[in-house]
């Protein structure tokens, strides 16, 4: 797949499937990561990749953060099996925050259980908070999200987990001179749902080119 291509064909990943990704694919997703550009080559990142047992108990972890309210896994897979027919039935050039309280829950529950991808990645800022590195972090997230998908993987970036930030770094045994910035999860797409169709707030199309770009010469 050219770079081109990747840039326009890669959407947020909802529907992951069991298998798991291979340990030479994690590597080559997590280099393009570490090669995007920095502020003053600072890079300011560090990443926490989890698979496996520890994935399972970071998901449990959640879970139990979530509170009482939140489904047992086969609740939330009965709620994706009703979105998945929904978005069958009704048509997929809408969001999740579209399709009612399944839509909604799958959205924000679904995002804290990282959409049950097998693998869940850490993405902290280290030392000293320099205005660019906030920047810096997104350009690395987004090499790894194209990455990805040039490798036939699915991924989604999930800012909501965040609010069980303190919960993740004990987890994940991530240093106190770190600060979690973000999380993405990474898998197999489950390429026969149309969840994986789905945007999230509206459907996946892009504001008019010409309302926000401006050519000035
Ligand atoms: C900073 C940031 C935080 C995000 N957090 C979440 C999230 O918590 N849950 C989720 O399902 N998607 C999340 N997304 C994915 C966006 O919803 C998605 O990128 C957007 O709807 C555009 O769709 P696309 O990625 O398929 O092109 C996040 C994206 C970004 C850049």
């Amino acid at each position: 797949m050219d770079t081109h291509e990747a840039l326009l064909t890669r959407r947020s990943i909802r529907k992951y499937r069991n298998t798991p990704v291979p340990e030479e694919l994690i590597t080559k997703v997590m280099t393009a990561a570490i090669w995007a550009p920095s502020g003053g080559n600072s890079q300011p990142w560090r990443f926490y990749v989890a698979s496996g047992d520890r994935r399972d108990a970071l998901v449990r972890a959640m879970i139990d953060a979530s509170g009482p309210d939140a489904p047992s896994p086969g609740e939330y897979d009965a709620m994706a099996k009703r979105i998945e027919e929904k978005g069958r039935n009704e048509g997929t050039d809408r969001g999740l925050m579209q399709m009612g309280d399944d839509g909604k829950a799958l959205g924000f529950l679904g995002s804290l259980r990282f959409y049950d991808a097998p693998v869940v990645i850490a993405v902290t800022g280290k030392g000293q908070k320099k205005g660019s590195a906030g920047q810096s972090i997104g350009a690395a997230v987004e090499n790894l999200l194209l990455a990805a998908h040039a490798e036939g993987l699915g991924a989604c970036w999930l800012g909501i987990p965040l609010r069980f930030a303190d919960r993740i770094a004990d987890m994940l045994n991530i240093p106190d001179d770190e600060t979690l910035a973000t999380t993405v999860c990474l898998g197999y797409p489950d390429t026969g749902s149309s969840i994986n169709e789905l945007g999230w707030a509206t459907g996946r199309s892009r504001l008019p080119f010409d309302q926000v770009v401006h050519l000035v010469s």
